[in-house]
């Protein structure tokens, strides 16, 4: 797993202001308030701390996808982006999936995410067209390890 300073760790009730505090603050975030409540409530949300600060988060869903893990989000504090911190999260599901593969997708107009994804070895899966208008949904998938 790779080496960053800071944890990671399953989020609790105690850590939903502040993850909702930082979906407010991504550039991409609609507001996600009762989402992201359920999401942590059932145990879905692993969070990444640095100095006590919450500084990214994943939801990682288990068998949500054709009956396959799927991490719904994924989002990093903008001072601390460029860091590894999206890298260790999604490495971390990878690691934890409970299906022998794992899906994600984001919208093709994210460069940083598919860049991410690339470099981190998923592997395209397809695309959906009919959700986000003109910036059609790209599906990958990594086997986990
Ligand atoms: C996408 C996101 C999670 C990336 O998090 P991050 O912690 O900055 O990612 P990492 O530092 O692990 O980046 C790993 C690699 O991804 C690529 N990458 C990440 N951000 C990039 C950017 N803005 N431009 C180009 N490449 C980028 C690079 O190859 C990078 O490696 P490098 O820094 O050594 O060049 C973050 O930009 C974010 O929170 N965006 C808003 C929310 C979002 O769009 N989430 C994804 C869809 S749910």
């Amino acid at each position: 797993m790779t080496e960053i300073d800071g944890v990671m760790r399953p989020a609790t009730f105690e850590d939903l202001d502040a993850v909702l505090r930082l979906d407010r603050a991504t550039p991409v975030g609609r507001e996600r308030g009762e989402y992201l409540t359920a999401r942590v409530n059932a145990g879905e949300v692993v969070i990444f701390e640095r100095a006590g600060q919450i500084v990214g988060y994943i939801v990682h869903r288990t068998k949500s996808f054709f009956g396959r893990d799927f991490v719904d989000l994924l989002a990093v504090a903008t001072n601390s982006r460029r860091d590894g911190v999206g890298s260790a999260l999604l490495e971390n599901s990878v690691h934890d999936s409970s299906t022998e593969r794992i899906f994600t997708s984001t919208n093709r107009s994210n460069a940083p995410m598919t860049k991410l994804l690339g470099k981190s070895g998923w592997q395209f899966s397809g695309e959906l067209d009919g959700i986000d208008e003109g910036d059609p949904e790209l599906v990958y998938y990594h086997d986990a390890h």
